[in-house]
């Protein structure tokens, strides 16, 4: 069985000890747990220094970005092939690469298969924006990011990519509008079900699929209890040692009692 994915993206906040401070107070709360997998996206300049300090017990590290050529003269730019040893996982395609630095469908497609092909697990980022829920158009949205990210993978290669939906509308709302688990449940199962048309089912049934958009510990459980959701990716809360945290318990408390009823 897959163990449940919680992943925090620290996005562009905390420098090198604040981030050190954050892992810290997290490791202090954060046991060992066999059925969850904890990943830690910090900003790129902070993943040499924590994966120092990281107990790899509990925590991996994902990466927010990379670049899709492997190596040359692109100024400013770090590859996936840089971050092989570092991180298992690379974020790819977040809203805020598509809106703030102009990523468009190509180049995420060219990213995740320079993520696989180094050997690193991509963490796919789709989701609609609110004009585009508005006007009814999520699943052509979703079916364009995912057929199109996933285009230049094989299915063997695919089964390991990791698929979160965040609708751009329910991202840092603070308090205001949040996706219902109901709605969040069909876009899931529609995001699984391009894999299966394109993939096979046995591609489908393997890929992970998780949710994000302004998720704290008091709501968590209303994604974490959706059927096929594998998993939460965290922005804001992720922040807050006492918030996040607070996930990985409900996470924690949510694998036991299914398993104990089993
Ligand atoms: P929030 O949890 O702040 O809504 O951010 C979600 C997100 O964008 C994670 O990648």
């Amino acid at each position: 069985m897959t163990r449940t994915l919680i992943v925090a993206n620290w996005k562009m906040h905390l420098n090198a000890s604040q981030a050190s401070l954050l892992l810290h107070r997290l490791h202090e709360r954060i046991k060992i747990y066999r059925d969850i997998e904890v990943v830690l996206a910090p900003s790129m300049l902070v993943l040499q220094p924590l994966s120092l300090q990281i107990d790899r017990r509990k925590f991996r590290l994902a990466a927010q970005n990379a670049y899709h050529k492997d190596e040359g003269a692109y100024t400013g730019e770090v590859s996936f092939t840089m971050l092989q040893d570092l991180v298992h996982y690379v974020i790819i395609g977040h809203s805020e690469r598509r809106i703030y630095f102009h990523e468009d469908l190509d180049t995420i497609r060219d990213k995740v298969a320079a993520c696989v092909r180094n050997g690193i697990t991509p963490i796919l980022c789709v989701g609609e924006t609110h004009e585009e829920h508005h006007a009814g158009e999520t699943r052509q949205v979703l079916h364009d990011q995912v057929v199109t990210a996933l285009s230049d993978l094989t299915s063997d290669e695919i089964e390991d990519v990791v698929i979160a939906y965040e609708p751009v509308w329910a991202i840092s709302t603070f308090g205001g509008e949040l996706a219902k688990p109901d709605d969040v449940k069909k876009q899931m199962t529609f995001i699984r079900k391009q894999v299966e048309d394109l993939y096979g089912k046995a591609a489908a049934q393997k890929i992970r699929v998780l949710y994000g958009g302004s998720v704290d510990n008091s709501i968590a459980r209303g994604y974490l209890e959706i059927e096929g959701c594998d998993g939460v990716l965290v922005g804001g809360a992720s922040l807050n040692y006492h918030k996040f945290s607070g996930i990985v318990h409900e996470a924690y408390r949510l694998r036991n009692e299914v398993e104990d009823s089993e």
